[in-house]
């Protein structure tokens, strides 16, 4: 599989920031205890990535360190105690520790533990398939982390981006109504086809004003949120009485001014989701529940772009602009 040649993969020295990627020759990884060898053929990048490689994250790698949490590609190498998985098959990874406190899929080949890995879904494309499940299990969690939810008002902020479409995916084929924030006409446009039932654009400081009266009498019931900063006051404005938020991310940053006082009246519930602290039997449930929720919707994982395997900074850019889904990474071998 390999064919003598060295295998390349992008390295992280430091915590000093994303600058520091470089392309690098590795010693091929071995399959410890319970693990396999995928040779990859798509990577994806997540913006904790970014976090990491800037120290933001809370993660130990040994350094240099190989990012990457997605990724599917053929199995090639399987530890002796392996059940369930040869050399051949196809697979997915899901949220580990995969990049987090060990070599990551920004390489030609990763060890991964066996217990992470998933099929490639009947239907779906490597690419669909590649970066979808960091994302979706996220997704999933921010919808479900309060229990069962009758049919409600979702608003999505970030709705473009990978946690954000994973969201208006699922919550439409729950039968949520879905609202969902974009700066972009042209992404809020793609939206309104993936399940969103309206769209607003949060630069506009018209927004709160629109979406009351689009709803009226009905207010939000659940915020899933991936952009915090100086947005998170107003979101928190669109409860209606026992209102959620599921706090995902905070690509805006901290929250510059937060009076608790908005809490209070509405009985609203602040809940952080933490994609990385769900049990492996979760996980495997939550999974399925993602594949039969998109193939019962006639949906699929959305990809806005894919970079080969050099243009790993590329593609960290590409992510930085704010992309419309999953930004990919194709190896060489990949074609
Ligand atoms: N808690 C967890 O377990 C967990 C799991 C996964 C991800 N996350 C976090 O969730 C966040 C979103 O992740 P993602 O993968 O969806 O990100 P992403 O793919 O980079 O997309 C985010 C979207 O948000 C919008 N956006 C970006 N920067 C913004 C800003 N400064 N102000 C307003 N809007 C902005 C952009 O949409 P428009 O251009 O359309 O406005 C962009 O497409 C990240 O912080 C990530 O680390 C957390």
């Amino acid at each position: 599989m390999n064919g003598g040649t060295p295998m390349l993969g992008w390295t992280i020295p430091d915590t000093h920031g994303l600058d520091g990627l470089q392309l690098v020759t590795l010693p091929e990884p071995i399959a410890g205890v319970g693990e396999v060898v995928l040779h990859l053929h798509l990577a994806a990048l997540n913006p904790a990535d970014r976090y990491l490689a800037e120290g933001l994250y809370p993660a130990k790698p040994r350094f240099p360190h190989v990012l990457g949490r997605d990724g599917v590609g053929t199995v090639v190498a399987v530890e002796e105690s392996v059940t369930g998985w040869k050399p051949g098959d196809r697979a997915i990874v899901l949220r580990g520790d995969t990049g987090v406190n060990r070599p990551g899929t920004l390489a030609e080949r990763v060890a991964v533990d066996a217990g992470a890995l998933a099929p490639v879904p009947s239907g779906w494309s490597e690419a669909e398939a590649a970066g979808a499940p960091l994302v979706a299990l996220t997704a999933h969690q921010a919808i479900h982390q309060w229990g069962p939810l009758a049919p409600s008002v979702i608003l999505v902020s970030g709705a473009s981006g990978g946690v954000g479409v994973a969201t208006v995916q699922l919550a439409s084929a729950l039968d949520h109504t879905v609202v969902a924030l974009s700066r972009s006409a042209a992404k809020a446009e793609r939206l309104l086809d993936l399940g969103a039932t309206r769209v607003f654009d949060p630069q506009r400081e018209s927004w709160p004003r629109e979406l009351k009266s689009f709803l009226s009498p009905r207010r939000v019931d659940l915020v899933v949120d991936t952009i915090g900063g100086a947005l998170f006051p107003a979101l928190v404005d669109t409860l209606g009485f026992g209102g959620r938020v599921s706090a995902v991310g905070m690509l805006a940053g901290p929250v510059p001014a937060f009076n608790t006082a908005s809490l209070f009246f509405r009985r609203i519930r602040i809940g952080g989701v933490a994609v990385g602290t769900d049990s492996r039997a979760a996980q495997a449930r939550a999974w399925g529940d993602v594949v039969r929720l998109l193939a019962q919707s006639g949906r699929r994982p959305v990809v806005d772009s894919t970079f080969p395997l050099e243009e790993v900074p590329e593609a960290f850019a590409r992510l930085a602009e704010g992309p419309m889904g999953k930004v990919l990474v194709r190896m060489p071998a990949a074609g």
